[in-house]
């Protein structure tokens, strides 16, 4: 394990129901029955970052005048008159866009996105945002519930881009940033705004060869760090709420806390996250429910599986054994079911709340969860502490939990489980296989360079001027 200094044994802030970087995407779910646009076919499946550019898609669209960032290429301007210019880049960039809310819902092959080579650039960069050529990202069921309704939901005169987690190298650096040490070059990863439910003016979309990012929500990647850049762009969502869950759970833990942690669905990207975490800050041991199929990730990872097909985790846990339950399924009765499991005043913790529930509930079919309040529920005479993730202001703590987690990675405590992978034109048989509800891990999304042009020749003719 490794120690956390300035991390504290905080307690839980009671009343507060905003999970770690999901602010404010409740506003989605209101918009998914508005009328429909045109729906695009489901283009054949690639393998590869290089088969975009065999794509013949229906979704190659001209989208005209109305461009998709609001920004120009080479030299541009933001609305703070800041202008900032990048050497050689095309006008143009590959991206998933969306148009119109989704026909059919959460519906396999069937989304309100396109891929197109034609999407404009992002305009330079706010003074606390930074420019990155995107390297990775990955699929979150957010970016789903986001596909759904995206494009509808605010009021864009564009059609808005998609994708939550990123990485990838700056390309230019607004005026905070650069103060607080970001330069052109740096190697980051982190997540993008639409995962703190920021869908305002600033398109910053991960599902694209560029982005703007606000330099809160990334950290630099480690020197010499065991993963590559390309999978830290699967981490940041799953990974963050997963850590921030652990924080509030009591982590770091000292061995003689003895801690046993349970975690509801173990082979997705917050609970293959989870399983590192809470391992990696010290708890003792932790059970996961998981398919047969992915055994061998769990264990590997060092924890024990239970098929849940077969036997429900809560059952088959000893009685009173567990300190802490991460309820990151959500699915109907958990808290009561698990009160059985857990140790009497054991934390049961859900990500299950306010809009996610109805979304996961809606998406997968597990069903309406039945959620305690937070505070103490008592089950069968044994009181147990119900809580979920505690607010966090994105400013400090974002910084602190990628610092954080690069510190698990360093030390090789924390790594991402990539089961599939898609090339960016790809990315709706990658939310498909999402909705499918069996990712194993992480699904990654793979993010073609731009041809001909790369940050490092521009770094390279400045270092020899
Ligand atoms: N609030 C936040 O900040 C935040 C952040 C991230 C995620 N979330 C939410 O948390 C939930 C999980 O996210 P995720 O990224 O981990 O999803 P994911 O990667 O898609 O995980 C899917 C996993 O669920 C497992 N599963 C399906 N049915 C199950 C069942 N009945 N019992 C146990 N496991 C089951 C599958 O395991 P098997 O294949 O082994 O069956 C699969 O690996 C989603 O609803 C997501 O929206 C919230």
């Amino acid at each position: 394990m490794i120690d956390a200094p300035g991390l504290t044994h905080e307690p839980f802030p009671r009343g507060r129901t905003r999970p770690l970087f999901a602010a404010g995407l409740g506003t989605l779910g209101l918009v998914a029955l508005l009328s429909l646009s045109q729906p695009q076919g489901h283009p054949p499946r690639l393998t590869s970052a290089g088969d975009c550019d065999k794509q013949d898609v229906n979704g190659d669209t001209d989208i005209g005048g109305r461009g998709c960032f609001g920004g120009a290429a080479l030299s541009s301007s933001n609305s703070e008159g800041s202008t900032c210019s990048v050497p050689g880049l095309p006008a143009t960039m590959q991206a998933i866009l969306a148009r119109g809310p989704s026909p059919l819902g959460v519906s396999r092959g069937i989304w309100n996105i396109y891929w197109t080579k034609d999407a404009l650039l992002p305009p330079c960069p706010y003074e606390d945002e930074i420019q990155v050529q995107v390297r990775g990202s990955s699929v979150n069921p957010a970016d789903w519930y986001e596909a759904q309704t995206r494009g509808a939901a605010q009021a864009f005169d564009h059609d808005p881009g998609l994708g939550d987690d990123v990485s990838g190298v700056v390309v230019a650096v607004g005026r905070a940033c650069a103060a607080q040490g970001f330069r052109v070059g740096d190697e980051v990863w982190g997540v993008t705004a639409s995962a703190t439910g920021d869908f305002r003016s600033r398109e910053q979309n991960a599902y694209a060869q560029f982005a703007n990012v606000f330099c809160k929500l990334v950290g630099k990647r480690s020197p010499g760090a065991p993963v590559s850049l390309e999978d830290l762009g699967t981490i940041g969502l799953a990974g963050g709420t997963s850590i921030g869950a652990m924080l509030d759970a009591g982590a770091p833990w000292r061995p003689e806390d003895n801690v046993t942690l349970a975690v509801a669905s173990g082979s997705g990207g917050t609970g293959t996250f989870a399983i590192q975490g809470a391992l990696g800050l010290g708890a003792a041991r932790v059970f996961a429910a998981a398919s047969a199929d992915h055994f061998a990730t769990i264990r590997s990872l060092g924890a024990t599986p239970v098929d849940y097909h077969t036997t429900s985790l809560w059952d088959a846990l000893p009685p009173s054994s567990v300190d802490v339950v991460w309820d990151n399924l959500g699915a109907a009765g958990t808290a009561q079911a698990a009160a059985r499991a857990l140790k009497r005043n054991g934390l049961y913790l859900t990500l299950a709340v306010g809009h996610f529930a109805s979304w996961q509930a809606a998406g997968t079919g597990i069903g309406t969860p039945t959620l305690p309040a937070d505070g103490v529920l008592v089950v069968d005479g044994k009181p147990i502490v119900a809580r979920s993730p505690s607010v966090r202001d994105e400013a400090t703590d974002s910084v602190r939990i990628v610092a954080l987690m690069n510190r698990l990675i360093d030390a090789g405590l924390m790594r991402p489980v990539v089961g599939k992978r898609y090339p960016l034109c790809d990315v709706a048989a990658a939310l498909d296989e999402s909705v499918n509800g069996h990712a194993a891990g992480k699904i990654a999304i793979d993010v073609p360079p731009v041809e001909g042009w790369s940050i490092d020749d521009f770094l390279d003719a400045e270092v020899r001027r």
